[in-house]
């Protein structure tokens, strides 16, 4: 047991797991009792851009005030919410929570459970501190891992299923920087939804990476009586200092039988394509790294640090074309919307899925299709790789109506309360 200064959200790490229905609206008020600015972002929810948690489309919670966010939720599926403000500290000790938006499906399982995967690096007194002039020079670049690696906010945690029984698992990446590729020690899984929501059809596979920001829903079992594995983390090469590692989050011990009610079906819902290969790319955007007199490296996006991207308009298909001109990885993050992949390096993806992170692979480019429905305001994109967002890698952009210029204003509902 490790005793550690952790900040979180209703005294717990991870905070409390959100639920709601499909096209609930969610009411939450957000007390600061920290003793610095935040705000909340709703990864992944479809919300309106006043509501979006981010420190250019509401002022900051300053120390003992509060504010409410309300928004519906649209879409099923597994998100998370996390602080957007000096995200390298906040994140890194604990504001983050599951927020799930259950979905009608045919998918019946013996059993649910939420896995938010995360790392803390810790010094020998289990403080947060920064190291050396190197070691932070390191961290930078590589984004901050941690040897203590929490499921829940727990190390070693413990599962237990009952044999012949299938459980469902939505698993959410939320370390600063760690790249997870999900492992049951060779067992097979199914997946059956990514980022937002369900795929087309259950998939089984033995591996899945999970890069920072990115989830998945997996269908695990049925096992037998006294079998006993890990949740393993495969060893990734991001081309980082760091070297890439195997390691163990869980243990699953599987007990007595159970009668089971579990049943997937194999169609889980359709996923119309907004564009096929050939649509005509309407923006480029890449990111890079570059030569810095200060900090040795800039993380880049378009060439600028912090940037901003012209704005689209309302109702207008986007192909964008999101390339990684660096020789590390950098998983893309956009705000607000999901995307469809089209292609990566030419190459359509094996299965079709919405998405909001997809992991930019070095020297590769993808692209995605997406439409700005009708939530005129400011986004932003950015690389989920916490130090990587901070240094400089993300870009704003207005999503604009035709008709009524966007005039940009903090809108009412943000004043304080
Ligand atoms: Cu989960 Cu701006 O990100
Ligand atoms: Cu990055």
């Amino acid at each position: 047991m490790k005793t550690i200064q952790a900040w979180g959200f209703n005294q717990s790490v991870p905070g409390p797991v959100l639920r709601a229905k499909q096209g609930d609206t969610m009411i939450i008020k957000v007390n600061n009792e920290l003793d610095e600015p935040t705000v909340v972002h709703w990864h992944g929810i479809r919300l309106p851009a006043s509501m979006d948690g981010t420190g250019e489309v509401q002022k900051p919670i300053q120390p003992g005030d509060s504010f409410i966010y309300r928004f519906e939720v649209p879409d099923a599926g597994t998100f998370w919410y996390h602080s957007h403000q000096n995200e390298t500290q906040q994140m890194e000790r604990g504001m983050y929570g599951a927020l799930i938006v259950e979905d009608d499906s045919k998918i019946v399982t013996d059993a649910e459970r939420v896995l938010m995967i995360d790392d803390m690096k810790l010094l020998k007194d289990h403080s947060f501190k920064k190291g050396s002039f190197i070691e932070r020079w390191k961290e930078r670049h590589d984004g901050r891992e941690g040897d203590t690696l929490l499921i829940n906010g727990r190390e070693n945690y413990l599962i237990e299923m009952h044999e012949g029984q299938r459980e469902r698992w939505r698993i959410i990446n939320a370390s600063s920087a760690r790249y997870v590729r999900i492992y049951l020690g060779g067992k097979q899984f199914t997946l059956v939804g990514t980022d937002g929501g369900l795929i087309e059809a259950p998939m089984d596979i033995t591996e899945m990476l999970l890069t920072p920001g990115e989830r998945i829903d997996i269908i695990v079992g049925p096992f037998l009586n006294g079998e006993l594995f890990y949740i393993e983390s495969l060893p990734y090469n991001r081309m980082t200092f760091l070297k890439a590692k195997h390691n163990a989050f869980a243990t699953v011990r599987v007990k007595e039988a159970k009668p089971s009610i579990a049943s997937v079906p194999s169609l889980l819902r359709e996923i119309t394509p907004l564009a096929d290969n050939n649509a005509v790319v309407t923006r480029r955007v890449k990111f890079s790294v570059g030569p810095s007199w200060r900090h040795g490296i800039n993380f880049l996006i378009n060439g600028d640090l912090h940037t901003n991207d012209a704005p689209v308009y309302v109702n207008e298909l986007q192909i964008w074309e999101v390339s990684n001109t660096s020789l590390m990885d950098h998983p893309f993050h956009l705000h607000g919307f999901f995307f469809q992949v089209v292609e990566e390096n030419g190459k359509s993806p094996k299965y079709k899925a919405w998405k909001d992170t997809y992991n930019l692979k070095p020297k590769t480019k993808i692209k995605i299709a997406w439409i700005p429905d009708n939530r005129p305001g400011r986004w932003m994109y950015h690389c989920h790789i916490l130090e990587h967002h901070e240094a400089g890698m993300m870009a704003h952009f207005d999503v604009m109506d035709r008709l009524t210029p966007f005039s940009p204003q903090l809108p009412p509902s943000c004043a304080h309360v």
